[in-house]
């Protein structure tokens, strides 16, 4: 019987810097599905690649006087060299710059254009370079910035071919909220209030601007909007319209594709829209999750190599690594990254936990019965209600993964560890031991224990693929043993089961002198980083980049009036992902004001600072919430930066 088709792809990267622990979480998520299903017996096509063309990559290789292709060729072999390192088990690796991708991309916009979705106009709109995104003036944040990056946009003018986007906004929407295409679903309503029913408007499609892209075939002063680009590559890697594959017949619609929720508005309307033009079917799911924080802002390159997942996956292992980016992050919530947290984790889950439960059990075999288990066995009540859970979790397990909950998926497999753990506390194998008359007792509790490590091994070899065969080997389970089939059965386990002593799994790590010294590698890594990072990156702008304002008249800043205020509480602004909503003691009474950075501090992290208020400015209603005033902030290349004032001006202070 040929085996059931399964296709999950990770977004494609932007090879514009070195890969980086926030790049890491989807594709090694996508990796623990893509095993989980192979040893379910699916036959897996798991996706992964880079995303090559576009401005910001041509405007980097001009500044390392390099082409964009010897530009991106070495940052690629980067992106292979990690994934080799964290065990990512891709399938197939996609480059934009391949020439079968070319061909089916251009090939798809040619028959959108023979179609009639797409037309040539004049686009004048505006644009945000790091993110090449064109934005409607209704779209741009509250200081007429990005609404992405919040960094300023400028104005663009260019002829563009269109895609009639609104054509499909019906579709879109009945996709979102009728179907479960989106996960979590809750993230529907923001799109719809977002996006589509403020009127999807036609999407410029093309740029003749730059030349960094894949050229329109009939007409070669365009190229290809990067978008349309890069989500294509999700049908070109298996061979739509391109002679290079033949897999999409088997494989479209994918199963899963995986995203962060920056890209999640191209995934969920853009993408479905260009398939619904090409008369092509849904891909089934989409799963978004959050990001990886650190200090409460998406991880950057500015930060310094804290986050370069080689150091850390040299120090503790990759499987470690592996499973502590998967085990805190909840599908749909972001997870903030601290090295305290990581080896806290490493430390209670993965040496006390998993660890000690394998050496524990291979030690007293070894210990009692020189390795080998004697066939006589004495069973008890007891063992029933650990099997049991050991046998829940499989299917548990099964239906985490199937509805993309890898956090839950390993807090249920590790809830099996505990129970396991429990259970030599409970049958007290040490007590056994001592006792001649015991022994059949004792050899059931060793075999069951033995048992129920080959069950949760063998699914926690889909998550830390490198450590899972060492297990094996001590527990003396072979290939046919963890079998995905025999996992939901005990006894599989020959009766004579011989264990082999080895080395530690998860060596307990020092935290206090693992963490001085990660901060010492910190530290060197950040003024490194700052060292070689250009002025751009570092913020730095030169003073012939900056465009200051008119001039204005002493009279004309008394105007504004700022004083100093104090948060007394902050709360996200319902149904908006950016604002938040201050409780302020202005020391006049207090006022409410409304702030575009909750994606850039938590309401904790606000509670309790003293902030520059612009207090004379006329009210507005943002998301209908009444906001009198604004509070100060910078632009920083790492995102916004709010003004925090010394805590000894009192609420209500003049600044001038
Ligand atoms: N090239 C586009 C994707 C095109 S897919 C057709 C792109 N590339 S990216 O390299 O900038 O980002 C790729 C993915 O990595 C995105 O989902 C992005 O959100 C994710 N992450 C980058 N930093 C991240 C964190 N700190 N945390 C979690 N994911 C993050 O977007």
């Amino acid at each position: 019987m040929s085996k059931k088709p399964f296709y999950i792809t990770t977004p494609i990267y932007y090879p514009s810097g070195n890969p980086h622990i926030g790049h890491c979480y989807t594709t090694v998520a996508c990796d623990s599905i893509a095993r989980f299903k192979r040893m379910q017996g699916y036959d897996v096509m798991f996706l992964t690649g880079t995303d090559e063309h576009g401005l910001k990559i041509e405007q980097k290789a001009t500044a390392k006087g390099v082409t964009p292709k010897e530009f991106v060729d070495e940052i690629v072999s980067e992106f292979k060299k990690l994934w080799g390192f964290m065990n990512i088990s891709y399938d197939r690796f996609i480059r934009t710059t391949d020439d079968y991708h070319v061909e089916t991309v251009q090939k798809i916009f040619k028959a959108l254009y023979d179609k009639g979705y797409i037309y040539k106009g004049e686009y004048s709109g505006k644009y945000c370079t790091p993110c090449e995104s064109f934005w409607t003036d209704s779209q741009l944040d509250e200081k007429g910035c990005c609404p992405e990056c919040h960094r300023p946009v400028t104005l663009a003018k260019e002829e563009s071919y269109f895609f009639k986007i609104s054509t499909f906004a019906d579709r879109i929407e009945k996709l979102l909220t009728e179907t479960d295409y989106l996960r979590p679903k809750n993230r529907a309503n923001e799109l719809v209030n977002n996006f589509i029913k403020p009127g999807l408007e036609d999407l410029c499609v093309s740029r003749t601007s730059f030349k960094w892209g894949i050229p329109v075939s009939f007409d070669d002063k365009h190229v290809v909007y990067v978008w349309i680009d890069a989500l294509s590559n999700y049908i070109s890697a298996l061979g739509y319209i391109n002679g290079k594959y033949d897999d999409f017949e088997k494989f479209w619609p994918a199963d899963v594709h995986m995203v962060a929720k920056d890209i999640m508005r191209f995934h969920a309307i853009i993408w479905p829209a260009i398939l619904m033009a090409l008369d092509l079917p849904m891909p089934k799911h989409l799963a978004v999750h959050g990001w990886i924080t650190f200090n409460g802002e998406k991880m950057s390159k500015s930060l310094g190599n804290v986050v370069d997942p080689f150091v850390l996956g040299q120090r503790y292992g990759c499987d470690a690594i592996r499973y502590h980016i998967l085990r805190e992050m909840a599908l749909g919530a972001d997870s903030s990254f601290s090295n305290e947290i990581m080896i806290n984790r490493i430390n209670s889950d993965l040496a006390n936990g998993f660890g000690n439960l394998v050496s524990r059990t291979v030690a007293m075999a070894d210990k009692y019965f020189g390795g080998t288990l004697p066939t006589e066995r004495e069973a008890a009540d007891i063992d029933e209600d650990f099997k049991s859970v050991i046998l829940d979790a499989v299917s548990k397990v099964e239906e985490h993964m199937d509805e993309t909950r890898i956090k839950q998926a390993l807090e249920t497999i590790f809830a099996a560890v505990d129970r396991a753990n429990k259970y030599i506390d409970e049958t007290e194998p040490w007590v056994l031991g001592r006792d001649e008359s015991k022994r059949a007792r004792l050899a059931a509790v060793l075999y069951n224990l033995l048992d129920g490590i080959r069950i949760i091994s063998a699914l926690l070899s889909c998550f830390m693929p490198e450590t899972m065969p060492k297990v094996w080997e001590q527990i003396g389970a072979s290939e046919a043993d963890i079998a995905y089939e025999k996992l939901s059965v005990f006894g599989v386990l020959p009766e004579n089961v011989t264990v082999h002593k080895g080395e530690i799994l998860f060596p307990r790590i020092d935290v206090v002198k693992e963490i001085e010294e990660l901060n010492n590698i910190i530290k060197k890594n950040m003024e490194a980083a700052q060292a070689n990072l250009s002025a751009e990156e570092k913020g730095e702008a030169s003073a012939e980049e900056i465009e200051l304002a008119p001039e204005i008249s002493i009279d004309d800043f008394a105007k504004v009036e700022l004083r100093c205020a104090k948060i007394l509480s902050a709360e996200k602004v319902k149904k908006s992902d950016k604002l938040l909503c201050l409780q302020l003691d202005d020391g006049m009474g207090g006022r409410q004001v409304v702030s575009g950075i909750a994606q850039y501090y938590t309401p904790e992290e606000l509670v309790g600072k003293k902030i520059q208020l612009v207090a004379n400015l006329k009210p507005v209603k943002l998301r209908g919430v009444e906001s009198f005033g604004m509070i100060t902030a910078a632009d920083t290349p790492d995102g916004v930066k709010v003004l925090f004032l010394d805590d000894s001006i009192p609420a209500g202070s003049k600044i001038r």
